[in-house]
């Protein structure tokens, strides 16, 4: 929904061409539209095994701690945050609402090593990046981070094929594992055939499907999500969040979803609701939802019959 204000987001606002450009290109991503599949690259072809479901650690993944953020235009100052202290634990499948403007984005963004607080500390899984610089936090993000927003962000004349190898590039991976690696995300997200299509010879569900192969190549282990079903029906909304629940259960990813939606915050198991860059309520849910099981319990799609 755009705002006044609307929040531009880090990566935006840097230089198009640097390494830690190219580095967040190739990590960010999106949602997809349908029939979602877990990518089967080798370093997730577990999940293709039955898994039982992961409790989650009690190791932090992510702590805020007493986290401001300040930005200035011109004159003026917006206090987006205003003392978040938080602890998510690895495997975690935290859902954050909040009204417009409370500082969900400008949490995910640090959170995503997008954007530094202006004062207080940010430590992820283990390490204290608000002192970072921004290529170190290009490595981190391209290492542990997959991102899925509402908007995609492929790279575009450049094929759908190479848009999914990019971030195993920066990671090292060698060429041979990278081809298969990527050929076997685009499978299994259904685009066998496309690989070689460029961003705009694809649908926007397509080129979706290629952001989602894109996020879980490297098999992060975060999963950062804003709004990823804004734009979605509603049964597609239920299929990521199918996935996303899989990812979480089965791999022990931890997800941390932005969403405007109960509905959807209710897949999760806690919810921590965001008032005027405050944390207002941080509540764990009894039962979350299970999307599977509505989505077995939904009718077929099927197109009308043409009348004669
Ligand atoms: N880059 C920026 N420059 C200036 N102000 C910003 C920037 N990004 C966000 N803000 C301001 O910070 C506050 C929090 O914004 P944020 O985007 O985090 O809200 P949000 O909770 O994500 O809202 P929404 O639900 O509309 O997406 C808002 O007042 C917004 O206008
Ligand atoms: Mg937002």
């Amino acid at each position: 929904m755009m705002q006044h204000g609307q929040p531009t987001r880090a990566w935006k606002r840097r230089g198009a061409g640097s390494l830690a450009h190219a580095k967040e290109e190739a990590t960010m991503s999106t949602t997809f539209t349908s029939e979602p599949q877990i990518p089967m690259a080798p370093t997730v072809a577990r999940l293709g095994v039955p898994l039982i479901a992961q409790a989650p650690e009690l190791r932090p993944v992510i702590q805020l701690d007493h986290t401001h953020k300040t930005y200035t235009m011109g004159d003026v100052e917006v206090h987006a945050l205003r003392g978040i202290s938080l602890k998510i634990n690895k495997g975690e499948f935290v859902a954050i609402m909040g009204a417009s403007g409370s500082g969900k984005s400008t949490t995910m963004n640090i959170i995503g090593c997008l954007d530094r607080p202006t004062r207080g500390k940010y430590v992820l899984d283990g390490e204290d990046v608000s002192e970072m610089s921004k290529d170190e936090r290009a490595d981190i993000r391209c290492q542990k981070i997959g991102f899925v927003f509402q908007g995609f962000n492929l790279l575009s004349r450049t094929s759908a094929l190479e848009n999914v190898e990019l971030p195993m590039l920066y990671a090292g991976v060698d060429g041979p594992a990278r081809h298969e690696r990527a050929m076997d995300a685009l499978a299994s997200v259904g685009l066998t055939g496309r690989e070689q299509n460029h961003s705009n010879q694809l649908s926007g569900g397509q080129q979706q499907r290629v952001a989602v192969a894109r996020a879980l190549v490297n098999d992060p282990a975060l999963i950062l999500a804003d709004e990823p079903t804004g734009n979605l029906d509603s049964r597609t909304s239920v299929e990521v969040m199918e996935i996303f629940q899989r990812l979480n259960r089965e791999r022990g990813i931890t997800l941390v979803l932005v969403t405007h939606e109960p509905d959807i915050a209710s897949y999760a198991s806690r919810v921590i609701v965001f008032k005027d860059g405050k944390i207002k309520k941080d509540s764990t849910v009894a039962k979350p939802r299970v999307a599977a099981e509505e989505l077995r319990k939904m009718p077929a799609v099927v197109d009308d019959e043409d009348e004669d």
